[in-house]
């Protein structure tokens, strides 16, 4: 048992308690962002005239040591201490004397933890979000190789109108640009630095909360000391933004599994991220897109996990707060390894082109087109959608298609049809004629396309930027 406080008490903590209340096993994850921030108060600590030249030289030596030892596995951290912030003070203590003991001069673990926290938080939403920019640029080149695979679009699961791969495939760039923007607007909000607010109301010592804060790239110290240690907003708003990205990567997993069933055969998972069955050598399975689906959940329950701990809790900090990580570093590894997978399964997808097509020209998804075409002909909307219905009927008894009907049978049911109805009316035309903004038709597709292109190159020189700092 090694812990920070002890002077008020004289009998000895009961095991049990001492374990129930340790977070070594998990906050052991923070150990770098430990040392980031102490290193940062311990610098400004000594520019304020609180610790001496010497004094800040040998912590600063002692914690870089520190790093070192355990990111090389000289050093591991073990659960005879508490929680990180005691390992790291405790082992440097033993290495340097003194000096180790005014490391903690000015800050409470409330004020650390809060930073720690954010600091990993803050790292994390540059991870997924690159996760994110990954799994873009393989849909974008998607895109860009099917401008003219026809498949049929869905509505309520039946077939609807014709549309592109390239078009389908869009949708998701949407969804997973809007989770990259969402990251983005987070990471605005939340970095702000809680250092220097002490158990909660700040502290006599002259700190300079501004300088901390830029040693630490953050765009300022928070505003109230109270809100400092007791705000994990910004882990609620990344959790949600995880489980809205969970949400999207579920929706693309339920139509990968679709796709890729006997019925549809759309798509072909790679050998690689697939599995077979113990029993039924025919067997290959969509492994990857159901566990993606099913660890959703997972996520989703870290959010409400975190939201129902805070929901009771008056200020400032109280213990409850330290039940933030291991639902949060959890929903964090479960999403990026989710995007990494996802990403690696769909990058080796094989389209079947030909079956997509076939299907869109089964089915009636150019019903609408043929009920415009009556239209055109000033045909009201309405008598247009009863007489195309007529024809869908008779070709359901017929077993055939619209577009195989002579124009003899099409005239039976419309004078109004004319020859040129087949070229209205083709695959074709239906998918290349939706020009409007968003819609599938090529010219509008590339479009987008281009506009989807710069945005991933802005977003890669962002990248680059923040592996520089
Ligand atoms: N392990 C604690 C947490 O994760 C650190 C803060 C402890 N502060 C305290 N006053 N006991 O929240």
């Amino acid at each position: 048992m090694a812990q920070l406080w002890g002077g008020r008490f004289t009998g000895k903590t009961d095991q049990m308690v001492y374990d129930f209340n340790a977070s070594i096993t998990f906050d052991k994850r923070l150990f770098k962002q430990d040392i980031e921030g102490s290193i940062a108060h311990v610098i400004m600590l000594a520019r304020q005239g609180i610790l001496t030249g010497g004094e800040k030289d040998s912590i600063i030596k002692g914690l870089t040591g520190i790093r070192n030892d355990v990111e090389e596995g000289r050093l591991s951290i073990t659960g005879e201490y508490e929680d990180i912030h005691s390992f790291v003070e405790a082992v440097l203590t033993e290495r340097i004397g003194e000096a180790g003991k005014k490391l903690h001069t000015g800050r409470s673990r409330n004020d650390q933890v809060a930073l720690d926290m954010k600091l990993y938080t803050r790292l994390e939403v540059l991870n997924v979000t690159e996760c994110l920019r990954e799994l873009l640029e393989t849909l974008l080149r998607i895109m860009e190789g099917n401008l003219a695979t026809y498949m049929p679009g869905f509505t309520h699961l039946q077939k609807a109108q014709p549309t592109t791969l390239a078009h389908h495939m869009g949708a998701y760039f949407e969804m997973f640009k809007r989770d990259v923007l969402r990251l983005q607007d987070i990471y605005k909000r939340m970095n702000y630095c809680p250092l220097g607010s002490g158990a909660f109301a700040g502290t006599t010592y002259p700190l300079d909360r501004d300088y901390t804060s830029s040693l630490m790239g953050f765009e300022g110290p928070t505003l109230n000391s109270m809100d400092s240690v007791a705000d994990r907003d910004y882990l609620i708003e990344f959790l949600a933004a995880l489980s809205t990205i969970m949400m999207h990567l579920s929706r693309f997993s339920e139509e990968i599994i679709i796709w890729n069933s006997n019925e549809y055969r759309f798509v072909e998972i790679d050998d690689g991220f697939s599995t077979g069955s113990s029993i039924m050598p025919q067997k290959k399975n969509p492994d990857i897109a159901e566990l993606v689906r099913g660890k959703t959940g997972r996520v989703y329950g870290a959010l409400m996990s975190l939201l129902t701990t805070m929901k009771g809790i008056p200020l400032a900090y109280n213990k409850d707060m330290q039940e933030d990580k291991e639902v949060a570093f959890d929903a964090i590894d479960t999403v990026k390894s989710c995007l990494i997978l996802f990403n690696g399964m769909l990058s080796t997808i094989r389209f079947n082109h030909k079956v997509m097509e076939q299907s869109a020209m089964r089915g009636f998804t150019n019903a609408t087109d043929a009920a415009d075409y009556l239209v055109n002909r000033s045909v009201p909307f309405r008598d247009a959608h009863e007489i195309i219905g007529r024809l869908v009927l008779y070709c359901l008894e017929k077993n055939t298609s619209i577009d195989a009907l002579s124009l003899e049978e099409l005239k039976e049911i419309s004078p109004v049809f004319e020859a040129d109805v087949y070229e209205a009316i083709s695959l074709k035309t239906c998918v290349e004629k939706r020009l409007t903004v968003g819609a599938p038709g090529r010219e509008a597709m590339e479009d987008v396309i281009g506009k989807n292109r710069e945005f991933l190159k802005a977003l890669s020189e962002d990248t680059n930027v923040n592996n520089e700092e």
